[in-house]
C-alpha cells in the first residue's frame, strides 16, 4: 500500500510526479485547474474540450507539463455534473485515475475538494485510489507484458485551508484500513479454490485475528459434528477438504452489551454437488465464499478502527463437491438447534451452511444478525451486478443497512420477505426443504434462512451479483470486488456512534435532574 500524506499547497507547486485534477461536466475546471493552467500557460479546460471530452465521470486526459511544473504530468479526470458530485462519484473517479497513476511513483490530487464534506470526500478519494490500485498478480510469472508495473509509493491529498485537520487525518486512516481489508477479502476470493480451502480460510482468519487482537476459535470437522452443525457437515462431506467454522469476537463495548452478529457464506467451491452445475455455471464458483470474505474483512477493519460496540462473527465454510460420500438429493440434514431440512437440490447449499451459523448466532442473543451470501442466481437476475438484494424481518435494520450501503457506494435494494411463499418450501419429510419452485428464488432462499433466526432482528444480503465481476469496475479489476465489507463496517460504525450519542444524552439527563426525583430511561 502506498504511503498517504495530507499537505496544504497550491497544485502548481505540488512535488509529485503526477498531479490529478478534477473536471466537472461541461467541461468546467474543478479545484486547482485554474492555478495549474496559469503555471502551464495553457487553458487546461480548453485542452480537455479539444479532445472531445465533456467531464463525464470516468473520462480522463494526460497532459505533459514540459518542465513548467514540478509534476511531470497532469491527469485531468471527469467527475460528472458539479451538482451531483458526491463521495461515491469521487471514489469512482479516483479509482479510474489509479489505473493511469500506476506508471508514477508519487501522486498528488485536489479531487476531494471537488465535493461535499471534507472527511467523506477525502475518505472516498483515498479509497478510490487504494482500491483502484489493487491487482491480483500472485499467480503471474515475472516476465511478459502482464508483469506487475511499478507501484505508486506516495499519495498526497492537497488540502483546503477550510478543512478540519483532525477529521481529515481520521478519514485517511479509515480509508487505509478499509482498503487494506477489502484488498485482503479480494485476495481470498480471487485465490483459486484448489488453494483456498475451508482450512485455508480458517488459517487466514486466525492470522488476521492474531495481528489485530480479535479473539478467534476455529471449529474443526469433529467440533462441528459434536455441535450439531449438520448443514456445514452435509455440504462439505463430498470433499476431501473438511469444513470449518470461524468464530471471531470483537469486544469494544461493555461486557453486558449484546453484540452485532455477522455471518457469511463460505462455500470455497460450488460445483453444485451431485446436482452438478454445467461448465459455464462453475467457472466463477471459487468466488462462492465472497460473503464470508467480506465479513472477515469487516471484522478486520472493525478490530483496527475500534468502535465502542461488540461484534461477533461465525462464518461457516465447506466445499461443495460430488463424490461417493456427497449428500444426495432426498437426504435430510439436522441443523444446529434441531431443525431439519430436506435437500432436494444439492446446489442450493449456501442456505444449508448458513442455517447452522444463523441458529448458532441467535443462541447468543445478539442485537441484530447480518448475513452476506452469494446465494441465488435469481437475485442476480432481479437486480444485476451493481446492487445486492436485502431481505429481513426488521424494518429498522433493513433501513440502516440500506443507508450504510448508499453512504459507501455499495447500494442494496429490498426484496420482500413474502411470508405467503413459505409454503413453497414446505417439506413432506422434514421441517423445510431447500428449494422452492422456479419463481421468486431469492425470496424462498431468504425464507429458508428466516427459519433459523427465531425472533432475532436479522437481515440477509444476497450478494451473488456484486461479490465478483466478470469485468473490471471503476475501482476493481475483473474478479472479486470485496463488497459488501465497507457497507457492513459503515453500519457497525454508525451504530456505535448512535450508541455513543444516546449514552451522552442519558448522562446529561441524569445530571440535570436532582437525585431524589431521578428520571430513568431518558431517551
Ligand atoms: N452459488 C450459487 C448462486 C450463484 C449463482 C452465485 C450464480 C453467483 C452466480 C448457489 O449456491 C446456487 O447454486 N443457487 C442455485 C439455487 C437453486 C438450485 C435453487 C441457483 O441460484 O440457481
Ligand atoms: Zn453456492
Ligand atoms: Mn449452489
Amino acid at each position: 500500500m502506498p504511503k498517504m500524506h495530507i499537505a496544504p499547497g497550491a497544485p502548481p507547486e505540488a512535488a509529485a510526479d503526477l498531479l490529478v485534477l478534477p473536471i466537472y461536466q461541461g467541461p468546467q475546471g474543478g479545484p486547482g485547474v485554474k492555478e495549474a493552467s496559469g503555471a502551464l500557460e495553457a487553458d487546461l479546460v480548453a485542452v480537455f474540450a479539444e479532445n472531445g471530452l465533456k467531464g463525464k465521470l470516468g473520462e480522463s486526459l494526460s497532459v505533459p507539463t514540459m518542465g513548467k511544473l514540478p509534476a511531470r504530468t497532469i491527469l485531468l479526470v471527469g467527475v460528472g455534473p458539479k451538482g451531483e458530485a458526491s463521495a461515491s462519484t469521487l471514489r469512482r473517479a479516483a479509482g479510474r485515475a489509479a489505473g493511469v497513476a500506476s506508471r508514477f511513483s508519487s501522486v498528488a490530487t485536489t479531487l476531494p475538494q471537488a465535493a461535499g464534506r471534507a472527511d467523506e470526500s477525502v475518505q472516498a478519494t483515498v479509497e478510490g485510489f487504494l482500491l483502484g490500485s489493487y491487482r491480483i498478480d500472485r499467480y503471474k510469472g515475472d516476465n511478459g507484458d502482464d508483469a506487475p508495473v511499478q507501484a505508486v509509493e506516495n499519495i498526497t491529498v492537497l488540502s483546503s485551508p477550510r478543512w478540519d485537520g483532525a477529521a481529515v487525518r481520521q478519514a485517511v486512516r479509515r480509508a487505509e484500513v478499509l482498503s487494506e481489508s477489502v484488498a485482503w477479502a479480494r485476495d481470498l476470493v480471487n485465490t483459486p479454490a484448489g488453494d483456498a480451502t475451508p482450512d485455508f480460510l480458517a488459517r487466514e482468519a486466525q492470522r488476521m485475528a492474531e495481528e489485530t487482537g480479535l479473539e478467534v476459535t476455529i471449529w474443526s470437522e469433529q467440533d462441528l459434528k459434536d455441535g450439531g452443525f449438520g448443514g456445514v457437515i452435509g455440504v462439505g462431506q463430498g470433499s476431501e477438504n473438511p469444513p470449518r467454522l470461524i468464530e471471531l469476537t470483537y469486544s469494544g463495548g461493555r461486557a453486558s452489551d449484546p453484540p452485532i452478529a455477522l455471518t457469511g457464506k463460505g462455500v470455497t467451491f460450488d460445483s453444485g454437488g451431485l446436482s452438478i452445475k454445467d461448465a459455464k455455471g462453475m467457472e466463477w464458483m471459487k468466488a462462492d465464499m465472497g460473503g464470508a470474505a467480506a465479513m472477515l474483512a469487516a471484522m478486520r477493519a472493525i478490530a483496527l478502527l475500534k468502535p465502542r460496540i461488540n461484534v461477533i462473527a461465525a462464518i461457516p465454510s465447506s466445499e461443495n463437491l460430488p463424490s461417493g460420500s456427497a449428500i444426495r438429493p432426498g437426504d435430510v440434514l439436522s441443523h444446529r438447534g434441531g431443525k431439519t431440512s430436506e435437500v432436494l437440490n444439492t446446489d442450493a447449499e449456501g442456505r444449508l451452511i448458513l442455517a447452522d451459523s444463523l441458529a448458532y448466532l441467535s443462541e447468543k442473543n445478539p442485537r441484530v444478525i447480518i448475513d452476506a451470501a452469494t446465494l441465488t442466481g435469481a437475485c442476480m437476475i432481479a437486480l444485476g451486478e451493481d446492487i445486492w438484494g436485502v431481505m429481513g424481518n426488521d424494518r429498522t435494520l433493513i433501513r440502516d443497512i440500506l443507508a450504510a450501503g448508499d453512504a459507501v457506494g455499495e447500494p442494496g435494494w429490498e426484496l420482500p420477505l413474502w411470508r405467503r411463499y413459505r409454503e413453497k418450501i414446505d417439506s413432506s419429510v422434514a421441517d423445510v426443504k431447500n428449494i422452492g419452485d422456479r419463481w421468486g428464488g431469492a425470496i424462498t432462499a431468504a425464507l429458508f434462512l428466516a427459519e433459523f433466526v427465531g425472533d432475532t432482528p436479522w437481515v440477509h444480503l444476497d450478494v451473488a451479483g456484486t461479490a465478483y465481476w466478470e469485468k473490471a469496475g471503476d475501482y476493481w479489476p475483473k474478479g472479486a470486488t470485496g463488497s459488501p465489507a465497507r457497507a457492513v463496517v459503515r453500519y457497525v460504525l454508525d451504530q456505535a456512534e448512535k450508541d455513543g450519542r444516546s449514552r451522552a444524552r442519558s448522562r446529561a439527563a441524569s445530571r440535570s435532574v436532582p437525585k431524589s426525583g431521578a428520571r430513568t430511561g431518558a431517551k
